[in-house]
């Protein structure tokens, strides 16, 4: 992707290429090459980032922001291969973003430091809130992410038939996979989406939220309908 690196004005942006970000970018291609789905979530997350910084009147480090995107993610994998407890992934994907921007020497170790916060700061479940403007926008894109359709419609690729003849979903929580029904998760899902917008910390985030969701709840609601099992 291409990658905004200077703002100049309050929205109006330049696009440059940015060394430091492709070889980001190439490396977690190659981490996440058998990840598909978090490799897709990632660039995704990259681009609504780089899409929400241009809507504050703060100033944004979008080397920060993007590196951070970029690497959010990365200790999905191997938590989920190791059956290890997916709440600790920030925890997880900061130490290994650090050792990563400590190795290849990208940036300065004030960055790289920066970098390492907003990652360990993306998820609420154990880590700190989010301290920066570049923390919170990481955080609001993540979420925004949840309302994507291909992501949604990926929660049904496991789809199976139980021992009641229900169609069946088998997902991975916290630190085990957890079977729904289709109804149950259309349920928890639809609670899940319904309650993001109060989360987000930026306004224009909020209203993107409220834009995506009944479009979202839409397309579960097609979904469901079409398990025709249940
Ligand atoms: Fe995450
Ligand atoms: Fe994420």
């Amino acid at each position: 992707m291409k990658y905004k690196t200077e703002k100049k004005g309050n929205h109006e942006e330049v696009s440059t290429f940015c060394v430091p970000l492709k070889i980001i970018e190439d490396d977690v291609k190659d981490f996440l090459s058998l990840s598909p789905d978090t490799l897709m979530h990632t660039l995704r997350v990259a681009r609504i980032a780089q899409d929400l910084s241009a809507t504050t009147e703060k100033r944004v480090d979008l080397n920060i922001l993007m590196s951070s995107c970029l690497l959010h993610d990365n200790a999905r994998p191997f938590i989920e291969r190791s059956k290890g407890d997916m709440s600790l992934h920030a925890k997880e994907g900061a130490h290994l973003a650090q050792d990563y921007l400590n190795e290849k020497k990208l940036f300065d170790k004030s960055m790289n430091k920066k970098i390492v916060r907003c990652i360990e700061e993306h998820s609420r479940s154990v880590g700190p809130k989010p301290s920066t403007i570049e923390a919170k926008i990481l955080f609001d894109a993540d979420k925004l992410d949840a309302f994507n359709h291909f992501r949604i419609s990926r929660y049904f690729k496991n789809l199976a038939i139980n021992n009641q003849g229900k169609s069946q979903l088998s997902l991975y929580r916290g630190n085990r996979i957890k079977n729904f029904t289709v109804e149950e998760f259309v349920a928890y899902f639809n609670k899940k989406l319904n309650s993001i917008a109060d989360s987000l910390f930026l306004p224009s985030s909020k209203e993107e939220a409220e834009r995506l969701l009944p479009l979202s709840l839409q397309f579960l609601q097609t979904i469901e309908k079409s398990s025709f099992l249940n």
